[in-house]
């Protein structure tokens, strides 16, 4: 365990509110939720077992002789502040249930099962580990089980250490796999009981029951931080425009909130390209026209946010991006040739024999350091990277070649100073906001009530989160009510279905009423860091993309 610094270790004292009806879980029994019928019928075949489940709340009963739990929990995925609370939630909880109660953690994700590495997870470790950031306690991984191998050895591992259950904190594919693992087990009378936890920055892990997924507000808050202190630095500099792109592999969510807390100049949405079949040159075209008519107000500076899945919701770059995942798929010879031919220009002219003409003039407009991320940092898939192409440089060199040529033609008189800038990775692991940590301790708590009432395929879900802590409802929702058939790298498979920005939704709706005014104006936000003491409405405030959804709901 690293040091601490006075914040940390002043936050391992916080301690997270709950909502009453989890104060006491040793004496909650489950209840079905009237009126849900089962959906997904063309999916009952692929979960006999687990299907027709009902949704779940939970209320006070009659106390029964409860015995100790045995439950392994697991971090998959990306991280989000707030894993810590999930863990911490379902400790006390599994201790509250009885204090004989085991809390097992696998090591570095899903890989952590299939090779039995594991930890025991005591108070005293929990204690350096409550109301942080990070994954660390335990670490993640992206492995997925996935193959008969990998089930084998999952149902070795939580037999070999007799679970009873399983907690699988992920976000969609993680979750789906926590749904096919229940099923597993149930399937092999294996007494472990598999439950989920909805984790993701992105916020695309989202349903009617689940309102978002944890972390999500955390990211966002820091974003907005960094991207409200920009804001300041280009209005008070007056020289620079920032370009900045916004982790979110591929709903624009994130970017959409920061828009919303910081109101920067200019904010691309990628459902919005996708729904309006916006070119990169449309794209470009949009913000030079931002920028020369700041210019023409005497303003040379901005902010652009930039999501870091745009370029795949681009159609012609989306064409190209399929048409160069098939060419160079494993198992064909072109991505070995293609490493082969020294030359750049080689390369273009190897593929110009195989794309069609409209990705090949797609992959000739872009500029040489894109076309050689395209082609060369692929996944050991074959994909392309694309979370990883510079979508902020990209945009950067386009705009200064149109800039350029306006000038030219004397139609931009003004300067342009760019800036490139990524928030991604200082989002994801920071110290969890207080809605974060009092979300996650109450997911943790909904987990080991769901293990205790011995249900599987399950996820911990908190609803009426715009609402104080002391309103929050308490639900388990069958994964399976969430899956669905969708074509995924070329095959039909079980999925949930990543939710995308709603452009007929209220925050969306919210933002498009305002962004216009927010190109001229310099109606810059600075919302500042996380704060944990002081009003409460300071404090513990949720995503406001979230209050707008709901507000807006209240109103119709
Ligand atoms: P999860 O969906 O697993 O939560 O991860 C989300 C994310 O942080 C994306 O925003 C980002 O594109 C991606 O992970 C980065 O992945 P990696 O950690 O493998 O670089």
């Amino acid at each position: 365990m690293a040091s601490l610094s006075p914040l940390q270790r002043y936050r391992l004292g916080y301690e997270p509110k709950l909502p009453p009806i989890l104060e006491s879980p040793s004496c909650l029994i489950p209840h079905p939720k009237e009126g849900l019928e089962a959906i997904n019928q063309d999916l009952r075949q692929q979960f006999p077992f687990t299907a027709d489940q009902p949704v779940l709340t939970f209320q006070k009963g009659e106390q029964q002789p409860l015995r100790p739990l045995r439950v392994g929990v697991v971090l998959s995925g990306g991280q989000a502040p707030g894993g810590h609370n999930v863990i911490a939630g379902l400790f006390d909880a599994l201790k509250k249930i009885h204090s004989n109660s085991t809390l097992i953690g696998f090591c570095n994700g899903a890989n952590g099962i299939v090779k039995n590495q594991s930890i025991e997870i005591t108070e005293d470790l929990l204690a350096l580990y409550r109301n942080q950031g990070g994954f660390d306690l335990i670490g993640s991984g992206r492995t997925k089980i996935e193959t008969p191998e990998q089930f084998e050895a999952a149902e070795k591992t939580v037999t070999r250490l007799s679970l009873d259950g399983l907690v699988v904190i992920g976000g969609d594919d993680s979750n789906t796999n926590a749904a096919v693992l229940a099923e597993y087990f149930k399937q092999s009378g294996v007494k472990t009981n598999v439950v989920g936890v909805p984790k993701t920055i992105d916020g695309d892990l989202k349903n009617d029951y689940i309102e978002v997924s944890f972390g999500f507000d955390t990211a966002c808050k820091i974003y907005s931080e960094i991207i409200g202190n920009i804001l300041k630095d280009a209005l008070s500099a007056k020289k620079y425009y920032h370009f900045i792109k916004l982790m979110g592999r591929s709903a624009s969510h994130i970017a959409l909130e920061c828009a919303l807390q910081t109101h920067p100049n200019l904010t691309l949405i990628s459902e919005e390209v996708a729904d309006k079949q916006l070119s990169l040159k449309q794209i470009v075209g949009q913000i030079v026209a931002m920028i020369c008519s700041r210019a023409d107000n005497g303003c040379h500076y901005g902010v652009i946010l930039v999501p870091e899945g745009m370029i795949e919701f681009i159609p012609e770059v989306k064409r190209l991006i399929q048409e160069l995942n098939h060419l160079l798929a494993p198992g064909l010879p072109h991505a070995r040739q293609l490493e082969q031919l020294e030359e750049h220009a080689s390369q273009l002219a190897y593929l110009q024999k195989y794309l069609s003409e409209s990705s090949i003039q797609c992959l000739l407009t872009l500029p040489g350091s894109i076309q050689r991320q395209l082609l060369l940092d692929r996944d050991p898939h074959g994909n392309v990277q694309v979370s990883k192409i510079e979508t902020e440089r990209l945009l950067i060199e386009l705009v200064d070649q149109e800039l350029r040529h306006l000038k030219l033609q004397e139609r931009y008189k003004g300067t342009f100073n760019p800036q490139p800038q990524f928030c991604g990775y200082e989002g994801r692991s920071g110290l969890p906001s207080n809605f974060d940590c009092q979300y996650c301790y109450a997911l943790g708590h909904v987990a080991a009530l769901l293990l205790k009432a011995g249900v599987t395929g399950y996820m911990s879900c908190v609803k009426n989160l715009t609402q104080p802590v002391s309103e929050w409802e308490a639900l388990g929702v069958p994964i399976y009510r969430m899956l669905c058939r969708e074509m995924r790298e070329g095959k039909q498979k079980t999925v949930i279905q990543k939710a995308l920005v709603d452009l007929e939704a209220a925050p969306f709706q919210f933002f498009a009423q305002k962004r216009e005014g927010w190109v001229g104006e310099d109606d810059y936000r600075c919302p500042g860091p996380i704060q944990f003491e002081g009003a409460i409405d300071i404090t513990d405030s949720c995503p406001l993309s979230l209050s707008l959804e709901k507000s807006m709901a209240r109103i119709h």
